[in-house]
């Protein structure tokens, strides 16, 4: 079997090589299927390389406004769907850059001082910038949907459960609110991690910068990556900038997080649709039949966004799989670090549009609400509490109604049902006022304290979402 010669289309392999790469090398080291999609970032960063090359004398200001030209009719040409991507090019820079030089000779200038190992972190880099701040919105629009659907169902209480098992009552918005206060945590990682996602790691070349006098700052400024105080923020260790990806791992570890948090949701979502719960129904748009069953209704979206979850994990577990034996610093394995962080990306991103739309079209049902919320035995404790009132140490207390609540079963009767001379029958410090802890309404009204389930109280902490979400979407507009 003879070798095929060496192709004169491949770029990445200078005069040293005397044989085309095999093509079943290609067909296995290629990344441009899915790192195309870096297209629009791989052309705006060269550009800004571009004008600094002309800034620093590489470049003549013909070749400068001639590779900007060509650099422009490439992104339009991939935007109408027009660009012939070639996997003999391997990734989405080279098939860019091999493009241009095609069209523009000066092209063959564009790659001084500048490496595919730094440029692909910048690519990313300023891909993950905005997926960040899509993501932000994204919590923020969940959050909202939380909220609406919160103020729609007041006054509704529901049971709070441990264990799955009926434990306090609370409002239906307390259990909803849980999760805005999730999203938040989530929506904070974000946030935190943007300043260390946005520094500009160009001019670290393949590991040891170069020995041209790169206007690295004046790259970092033109391409947005400067701090609060507009300062611009440039990698400070080559090596570190080209081998190590613990920008993305900080993403995914708070995609993972967010991810969990959304299966919870769903998970709740899919009980409270069960007959068995009933406290919420999903609008048939957002429910999906049983090709057997005529009667089902199934809750399908929210077990996908569960089950989706899962794959979030996974990508985290993948990237720091990837990373953990790796010697510096650059390494191919690097580029296995895209298709986890574009399906973490992406999965979140639907996940949460999902999760919101679902949620805008579930009603609440207040019937079964009140039903499994007016099950007297939910307070039990605070018959307890009655008892800690009048001087009884709560040990015993708990002692006393834990006996209350074993006639009750005895008897077959709700505990409200029992008559008072049954309670003094068991200790005579209950009095006839005892019997008005068995109000839903008092109970609730009762707990004040921040963070309580009392309708006071949920009331503020609505109030106060409201307030911080609308004061966010005004930001943003
Ligand atoms: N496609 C590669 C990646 O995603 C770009 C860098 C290639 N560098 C190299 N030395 N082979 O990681």
């Amino acid at each position: 079997m003879a070798i095929p010669e060496r192709r004169t289309t491949e770029t990445s392999r200078s005069g040293r090589f005397r044989h085309a790469t095999d093509a079943s090398v290609l067909e296995f080291s290629e990344s441009v299927s899915f790192d195309r999609r870096l297209w629009r970032q791989d052309i705006v960063g060269s550009m800004a390389h571009a004008r600094m090359l002309a800034r620093i004398g590489v470049l003549s200001d013909g070749e400068r406004d001639a590779i900007l030209e060509g650099l422009e009719a490439i992104g339009n040409e991939i935007e109408r769907g027009e660009f012939d991507w070639d996997p003999a090019l391997e990734d989405v820079h080279m098939n860019i850059e091999a493009a241009l030089t095609a069209r523009v000779p000066a092209g063959a200038k564009l790659h001084t001082a500048r490496s595919r190992n730094d440029q692909v972190v910048l690519d990313v880099r300023m891909w993950l910038r905005e997926k960040t701040l899509e993501t932000l919105e994204g919590i923020a629009a969940l959050q909202r949907s939380l909220l609406e659907l919160s103020r729609r169902s007041l006054p509704a209480a529901i049971p709070g459960y441990t264990h799955l098992q009926r434990a306090q009552p609370v409002p239906l918005a307390h259990h909803l609110l849980a999760y805005v206060e999730m999203l938040d945590r989530d929506a904070g990682r974000f946030r935190d991690s943007f300043p260390r996602l946005n520094v500009c790691p160009l001019g670290s070349g393949a590991l040891a910068g170069s020995t041209l006098r790169n206007d690295r700052e004046g790259v970092a400024s033109e391409l947005g990556f400067v701090d609060a105080a507009g300062e611009p923020q440039v990698s400070r260790n080559s090596m570190d900038a080209v081998g190590d990806r613990d920008f993305m791992v900080e993403h995914l570890a708070a995609a993972a997080t967010l991810a969990v948090h959304l299966s919870r949701l769903c998970e709740d979502i899919v009980l409270w649709t069960s007959a068995e719960f009933g406290f919420l129904t999903l609008a048939d748009a957002f429910t999906t039949g049983s090709s057997l069953m005529p009667q089902k209704k199934n809750p399908d979206l929210a077990e996908l966004v569960r089950g989706r979850s899962g794959r979030v994990i996974g990508d985290l577990v993948s990237l720091l799989t990837l990373l953990k034996g790796l010697p510096m610093t650059y390494n191919r394995d690097l580029q296995e670090d895209k298709e986890p962080l574009f399906d973490a990306v992406d999965t979140i991103l639907s996940c949460l549009g999902m999760t919101a739309a679902m949620l805008d079209h579930a009603q609440v049902m207040p019937e079964s609400c009140r039903r499994a919320a007016t099950d007297p035995v939910l307070l039990a404790t605070d018959l307890a509490d009655w008892l800690v009132e009048d001087g009884v140490p709560f040990r015993e207390a708990h002692d006393l109604v834990g006996r209350v609540v074993a006639l009750s079963e005895a008897r077959g009767l709700p505990l409200d049902r029992l008559a008072l001379d049954d309670l003094r029958g068991i200790d005579a410090r209950f009095r006839k006022e005892a019997l008005d802890v068995f109000s839903l309404e008092r109970s609730l009204e009762r707990r004040r304290t921040t963070g309580s389930p009392g309708w006071e109280e949920v009331g503020r902490q609505l109030d106060r979402w409201e307030r911080l979400l609308e004061d966010e979407s005004a930001g943003e507009g």
